[in-house]
């Protein structure tokens, strides 16, 4: 479980980017925060993987709490997948996929790659997972399309196994027709490994489609936390046109979750 308790994030300029949002996201949910430009969203996904840390607040994890740790302490357990894909444009597909794995190689190994066999073998495995084939690992990432180069990223975020999955406007710099596809591989990856996913999107069919659960933050407040359903057009127009204050209850039926291990467990 994934919660966030009393959260205020402000910045030395004043600005109160998150306001006081509590919020908890089962282990396993694909979780979309919508909300329009400068509502918080990001600065809300930055406080799970240490690029930021609340001014009041907590944040925990599975009962740890993570509140003000370090990016390199929790990069073992969250992982991020971005707009702009930030991967290693010069370097291969193979070794973008492998640097998921820093955390847990020694830096002189890395520096000359040499990574040990199983990771060598998990990253093809991860690679096949998204679609990419064995004449890509090769390949400079600078060579791959933008739909493709997101693959490799969600291939590499997979890499050290994360509880969670942080994912910023993964699609925005892509088509419409991409961009589905990579949020259909997102939302199965997740879906197979087990993983709590907190994405972003500015695109409110995209959230229905994709999202478990969806919460829309408006001027760092939370404004909407429900189903699918719940997230009517008009909804959306009050959310959109700033008007939309109003914190919707929880849904009281638990929104459905797969997780595999927990299936394998009951039957
Ligand atoms: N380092 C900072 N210093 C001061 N203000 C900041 C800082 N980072 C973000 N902000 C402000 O915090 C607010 C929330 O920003 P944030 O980037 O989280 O919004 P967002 O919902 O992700 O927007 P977008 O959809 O455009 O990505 C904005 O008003 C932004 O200007
Ligand atoms: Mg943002």
């Amino acid at each position: 479980m994934l919660k966030f308790n009393n959260v205020t994030k402000r910045f030395p300029d004043g600005t109160e980017a998150i306001r006081n949002i509590s919020l908890q996201v089962p282990r396993g949910q694909f979780c979309v925060v919508l909300g329009p430009s400068g509502a918080g969203k990001s600065t809300l996904l930055r406080m799970l993987n240490g690029l930021s840390s609340p001014t009041e607040g907590e944040v925990m994890l599975d009962d740890e709490q993570i509140t003000g740790k370090s990016v390199s302490r929790l990069r073992r357990k969250v992982a991020t997948v971005h707009q702009q894909f930030n991967l290693t444009p010069r370097m291969s597909v193979a070794l973008n996929v492998l640097s998921g794995a820093l955390p847990q190689v020694s830096h002189w190994r890395a520096g000359i790659g040499l990574f040990p066999a199983a990771l060598r073998e998990k990253a093809c495995r991860l690679l096949d997972e998204v679609g990419l084939t064995p004449e890509h690992l090769p390949r400079r990432v600078s060579e791959l399309s933008g739909g493709q180069q997101q693959r490799v990223g969600i291939a590499r975020a997979f890499m050290m196994d994360p509880a969670v999955l942080l994912a910023d406007e993964p699609v925005a710099s892509l088509d419409p027709r991409i961009s589905r596809g990579i949020l259909q591989l997102l939302h199965r990856q997740s879906r197979n490994h087990g993983t709590t996913v907190l994405c972003s999107l500015h695109q409110p069919e995209l959230a229905r489609e994709f999202g478990d659960r969806i919460v829309a933050v408006s001027q760092g407040r939370l404004v909407f936390d429900g189903t699918p359903a719940q997230l009517t057009d008009s909804v959306c127009e009050d959310l959109y046109h700033g008007t939309l204050n109003r914190h919707h209850e929880e849904p009281k039926a638990a929104v459905p979750v797969s997780v595999p291990s927990l299936e394998m467990a009951i039957a």
